[in-house]
This record gives structure tokens, sequence and C-alpha cells, in this order.
């Protein structure tokens, strides 16, 4: 788990409807930037209540979000390649809202840090509308669940 991979080669380059937006350089140079992380079966990336200091994106496999209420662990959603998480303490200060494990061997992560992420976002205010609206709206539903 957590090895960092080589950065796949731009005709190999995941499908990312987040990022559909951004001009081809822009996304291949965050390939180019940011780690891609390996997760086996079940690892961790990162706990409930922990400090969020990285944005991430699916490249392969699938991983659970669930959170603990009450001492129960609650599932809250099972996201697969192409979609993202981590937003929500990066947007808000806040500690992470839930933890997120591997639900498969072989999950790819590409780790976009913090400062990254802003930059980002700072030059493509409709990549930070975006994430505002996921975020409001995976709020909404935590809250209404
Ligand atoms: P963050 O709080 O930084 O860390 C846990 C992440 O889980 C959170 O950001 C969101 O990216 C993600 N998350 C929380 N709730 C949902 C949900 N209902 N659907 C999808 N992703 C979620």
């Amino acid at each position: 788990t957590d090895e960092v991979e080589e950065t796949p080669s731009p005709n190999a380059l995941p499908t990312i409807p987040l990022f559909s937006d951004l001009p081809r350089e822009a996304f291949i140079d965050l390939f180019e930037r940011c780690p891609l992380r390996h997760f086996s079966q079940g690892a961790h990336v990162f706990e409930q209540g922990s400090h969020g200091d990285a944005f991430y994106v699916i490249c392969e496999g699938s991983v659970r979000v669930f959170r603990y209420e009450n001492g129960q662990r609650k599932d809250l959603a099972a996201l697969t390649s192409g979609a993202f998480f981590g937003e929500m303490a990066l947007l808000s200060g806040a500690p992470r809202m839930a933890a997120v494990e591997s639900a498969v061997d072989g999950t790819m992560l590409l780790e976009i840090s913090a400062p990254v992420l802003a930059e980002l976002s700072r030059q493509h205010p409709q990549l930070a509308k975006a994430l505002k609206k996921f975020c409001r709206e995976r709020m909404l539903t935590n809250v209404m669940s």
C-alpha cells in the first residue's frame, strides 16, 4: 500500500469528469506533479477526524466512505474510477468527516495536495465552483440520510 507509482503515459490517463474542462496540458501537468498512490483492499486512505491536507481522485479501483456514529459504522458512499473525495476538509477547514478505505486490491489514487488544489481552483474558477457544488450536495445527502 501507499507506494508511489510511475506517471502514466499521457495516452493512458484515466477519464476524470471533474477535470473534463481543464486544458489537456493542465491535466497532464497534474499527473506529472502529483503522486499516484496504490492501495490494497481494506487499506485506509485517511481516518475520520484527521486533518485534511490532500484531495484524491480515483484513477482505478474503488473506495468506501464511512463514519462512526454513536459507535456504529455507517457507510456513506461507494466511489469508483473517475470520482473524487477529500474536498470537504479542504474547503471547510474542518477535520475529515468520514474515513475512506480501498474496497478492492489495486486502487490507484492521484493525491493532490491542498496547495496544488488551491492553485488549480484559482486558475480554473469553474473547477472551484464544481467542487463546492459536490461538497454541498454530499453534505446535504449525509444530513438527510
Ligand atoms: P472529507 O471530509 O475531507 O473526507 C471524507 C470525504 O468523504 C469527504 O471529504 C467527501 O469527499 C467524502 N464524502 C462524504 N460524504 C459523502 C457522500 N455522501 N458521498 C460521497 N462522498 C462523500
